[in-house]
Formats: structure tokens, C-alpha cells, sequence
């Protein structure tokens, strides 16, 4: 198949281009690399691998690639909630406009797979929250992926999967993921100060947030015009819990948890991710897993354009 990426050298998008690539499919890999990311340079040999810097903005720059591919994975992106209300219409153009006016210009046998964040659920109650709870948006970001997410699905042959907040390390790396950060802050300064620790979260490792395409890919006929949180079943925990686990792995870790101070992040829900289990979908990557990579990882250092922040 012909698969179209954009943001493919982004954190999720060069596992993308690898797990791709790798099951033989032809990848059209599209990113205008403004994080200044070096990235794929391992496929350049590969001649099923086309690369192009391009904005997503500007439709012309990649029309014959969209025309062309079997399936569109519209992963550019001004990813996360500081960076979108920083620049809220830049955010507007790229997340929501860009792909509404891509899907203009495919045909209806053509596929689409939309990268939605669970995070549309915003404050969940104590109930699992599944397909159907209501979507109750908190930030300029998760506002913007729903609106996206309707549009998405209101054409026939297209899916949407609601990721949980990914973890692990990539080529290109993001430090401003909330178990990444954590890591980090635990690895470089032996400390972590937790606001409302008992918001609960749910994580799934970048790799398996890159197999689930190729899982819809193979799958297509009995997922397409569905929606699918995506998400570690055994991941769906609170920011305490998550220390806990990352002091399993940096025994000098320090939690100074202050219940007084607030978390401007006010995400706080349980997800239920029976759905794409009842597929066949299972994820490989355990959160213990990814924290031993993420150990590793910290021996290369970091530089600031490491974080969407
Ligand atoms: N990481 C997560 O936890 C998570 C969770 C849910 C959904 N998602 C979605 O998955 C997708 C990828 O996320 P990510 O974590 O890899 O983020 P990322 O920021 O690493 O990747 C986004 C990529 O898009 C590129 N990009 C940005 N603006 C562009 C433009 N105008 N033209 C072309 N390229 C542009 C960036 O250079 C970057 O490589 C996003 O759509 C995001 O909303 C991510």
C-alpha cells in the first residue's frame, strides 16, 4: 500500500515510518521539521521510502502525494495543550484546517487514520470512560481534535483512534509527555514535585501507538467508521501510582507531593479500552518497559527542541 504520514519525523511518526516500511508498504513521509528533527536517515537507502519538507498548510506541496495513496495518517501537528494556546490560530490552520481540506481532495475509497487523544474526555467521573461517554474538551488542543475527529468521520471510509498519552523513547524524543517529563525530572534531579497526585491518566508506550495503524491496516473492513480508544489497559493510573512505579526504577527518587497546588492540567479520567481488544489489538510495551528505555535514553542528554513546550 501507499501510505501517506505527515509529522513522520515527529515522536510518533518516525516509529510510524519504521513499523511501515518494515511490513513493506510504500511510505510518503511529509514533515516541515520545525523542531529541526534529524531523523530517518537509517531508511534513506530504502527507495519505498519518498521524503519531502513540506507545510501541511499549503495543500499544492503535497496534492499529487494525497491523490495518490491509499491511506492518509494526518499526524502533523502543533501537539499538546501549552503549545496550542500559545499560538492558537497557527494550532487552528495546522490541526484542524489543513486536514478538513485534505479530504476534499481524496476519493471515497481512499483511507483515513486520525490520531484523536483521549483527552477529549477531559474530566471523566469515576465510571471507565468508553466510545460513547461524552466528550467534554478542556484545552485549545483536545477543542480542536474533536471538531477535527467529526469531520474526519463524517466521510465514510475513515477510523479514529483515541490515544492515550504516549510514553517511551523515539527518534525524536518529547519531553513535555507527562511520563517522559517524570522520568526525566526523576533521572536528572532525583526529585519530583507532584500536584494533585490522585488525577488519574492513561498511557500506552509510542511503539504500541504506531502498531495499532498497521493492526486497522489489516483489519480495515471491521474497523473502518469506528472510533477506538487506544490505550494500556494496565497503564490506566494516578500520577502517584506513576511515581511509584518510576521509583521502582530510580531508587533515590524523592516525591514531595503539595495537594494545595494546582495542576494546570485538570485531565482526570479512567478509559476503558475493551473495544480494539475485542479486535486483537494487544500492546507489547509495558510501562515498566518503557522506563528502563527511558533510563537508557537519559545517558544521550536532551536539547530543547526535545518538548513542544
Ligand atoms: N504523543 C501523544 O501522547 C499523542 C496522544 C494522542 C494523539 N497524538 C497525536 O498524534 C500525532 C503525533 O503526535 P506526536 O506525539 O508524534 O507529536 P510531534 O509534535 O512529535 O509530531 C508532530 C509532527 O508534525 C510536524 N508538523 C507540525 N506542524 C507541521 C506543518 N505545518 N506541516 C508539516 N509538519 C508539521 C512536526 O514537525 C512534528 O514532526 C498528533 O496529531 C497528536 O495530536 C499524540
Amino acid at each position: 500500500m501507499k501510505i501517506l504520514i505527515t509529522g513522520a519525523a515527529g515522536y510518533k511518526g518516525t516509529q510510524l515510518v519504521d513499523l511501515m516500511l518494515a511490513s513493506g508498504h510504500e511510505v510518503f513521509a511529509l514533515d516541515d521539521f520545525r523542531y529541526n528533527q534529524k531523523v530517518l536517515q537509517n531508511h534513506f537507502k530504502n527507495p519505498k521510502l519518498h521524503l519531502r519538507k513540506a507545510d501541511v498548510c499549503d495543500l499544492n506541496s503535497y496534492e499529487d502525494w494525497l491523490k495518490q495513496c491509499d491511506a492518509l495518517l494526518p499526524l502533523a501537528c502543533l501537539t499538546g495543550a501549552p503549545v496550542c494556546e500559545k499560538n492558537p490560530e497557527l494550532a487552528r490552520a495546522i490541526n484542524h484546517q489543513s486536514i478538513v481540506d485534505s479530504l476534499k481532495v481524496l476519493s471515497k475509497n481512499q483511507m483515513v487514520l486520525f490520531p484523536m487523544t483521549n483527552s477529549g474526555y477531559g474530566v471523566g467521573g469515576e465510571a471507565y470512560c468508553d466510545e460513547n461517554s461524552p466528550l467534554t474538551p478542556l484545552s485549545h488542543y483536545a477543542k480542536l481534535k474533536v471538531e477535527t475527529e467529526q469531520e474526519v468521520l463524517a466521510r465514510e471510509n475513515s477510523l479514529s483512534f483515541r490515544f492515550a498519552t504516549l510514553f517511551g523513547a523515539s527518534y525524536r524524543m518529547r519531553y513535555d509527555l507527562l511520563v517522559n517529563d517524570f522520568m526525566w525530572k526523576a533521572m536528572d534531579s532525583g526529585e519530583i514535585h507532584l500536584f494533585e497526585g490522585h488525577f488519574r491518566r492513561n498511557f500506552l508506550h509510542v511503539l504500541d501507538g504506531a502498531r495499532v495503524y498497521l493492526h486497522a491496516l489489516n483489519n480495515w473492513d471491521q474497523m473502518r467508521g469506528q472510533i477506538f480508544n487506544v490505550g494500556l489497559s494496565s497503564a490506566n493510573m494516578t500520577k502517584l501510582d506513576l511515581c511509584s512505579e518510576i521509583q521502582k526504577v530510580v531508587p533515590h527518587l524523592q516525591i514531595t507531593a503539595n495537594e494545595s497546588m494546582k495542576d494546570p492540567d485538570k485531565r482526570d479520567y479512567v478509559v476503558s479500552n475493551q473495544k480494539i481488544e475485542m479486535t486483537g489489538f494487544s500492546c507489547e510495551m509495558t510501562l515498566p518497559q518503557g522506563l528502563a528505555e527511558l533510563k537508557k535514553l537519559f545517558i544521550l542528554g536532551r536539547s530543547k527542541e526535545d518538548s513542544n513546550q
